[in-house]
């Protein structure tokens, strides 16, 4: 079993030109088959609410829930290093809301370090979790609880402009002490230069391979999510399709009668003549 990662092996394998891969996903289950592939990383990301609970973004995720979430992951992997992500609404109002919710995270989700979406305009936030001790990774680029502000789930930093705005982020979330960047939905040529300027883990999603690593949601890596897979993400498996046929086959089977079969049965290890009798005895008893 490998020793579970710090934030100094991030920042060694970082040195080491070594690539760092997490994934996104929200059970036990799912953990346990990240840490026994090896993953670095584990984000319980708030697309839980588009993955898990059905909803058409991220907003409604709330704290209770991403906290439960993390709970079971970190039962599922207790070895590998994990990422709390902080909902919309729980950083934005003051940073003694910010840091009581990344406090949270710590000390009842057993995370080694929060998320939170955004640059220039959380940097104080960034600061006063800094502070307290915990380690923030910092997310730019497209944001999706900020979906409604952008106009939908849109790339960002697309022409000079918007990418110096973007950079402009990347500079105020290191400055302000985070120290892990994440950029989301970026071209590479942006990506690129701010993971040449940062001397923070730069890593990306749909930001091109110009970063420290990479990180992907399991329900597109694993084929799970049917309504929609953004461009950057690959495939490497079709859960969706092996589950719906699994279902199915076992509709059919019960319906046809080949399930259960024998060694799907418990067996009567009693006396078999007594429990007939008994049986028996019984039925006429009773009054249905
Ligand atoms: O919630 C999430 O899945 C995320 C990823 C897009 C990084 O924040």
């Amino acid at each position: 079993m490998a020793k579970k990662k710090t934030i100094l092996d991030l920042v060694q394998m970082k040195e080491n030109g070594e690539q760092a891969v997490w994934m996104v996903l929200y059970d036990a289950c799912f953990a346990s088959y990240a840490e026994e592939a090896g993953m670095d990383m584990i984000l319980v990301g708030d697309s839980m609410g588009m993955i898990v609970y059905g909803w058409e973004g991220t907003v409604p995720v709330t704290m209770d829930m991403s906290i439960a979430h993390c709970q079971g992951v970190r039962r599922g992997a207790p070895n590998t290093y994990l990422i709390g992500d902080m909902p919309f609404g729980a950083y934005h109002a003051s940073c003694e809301d910010a840091v009581r919710n990344a406090v949270r995270f710590m000390k009842e989700g057993g995370v080694d370090a929060i998320k939170l979406e955004g640059g220039v305009a959380v940097a104080d936030k960034i600061e006063a979790i800094s502070k307290a001790g915990i380690v923030v990774f910092g997310h730019i680029g497209l944001t999706p609880q900020s979906s409604a502000a952008m106009g939908g789930f849109k790339v960002q930093g697309k022409n000079t402009a918007t990418a110096k705005a973007i950079i402009e982020d990347a500079i105020a979330v290191y400055k302000a002490g985070a120290r892990v960047l994440l950029l989301e939905g970026v071209p590479e040529e942006t990506a690129s230069f701010i993971h040449k300027i940062l001397p923070i883990p730069v890593y990306g999603i749909g930001a091109g391979a110009d970063c420290d690593g990479q990180v992907l949601l399991a329900a597109d890596a694993l084929g799970m999510y049917k309504n929609f897979t953004p461009k950057f993400a690959k495939k490497y498996c079709d859960i969706a399709s092996l589950a719906t046929q699994g279902m199915r086959d076992y509709i059919a089977e019960v319906k046809g009668g080949a399930f259960p079969a024998p060694e799907h049965k418990y067996k009567f290890t009693g006396d078999k003549e007594e429990f007939a009798a008994f049986l028996a005895e019984y039925e006429k008893e009773l009054d249905l």
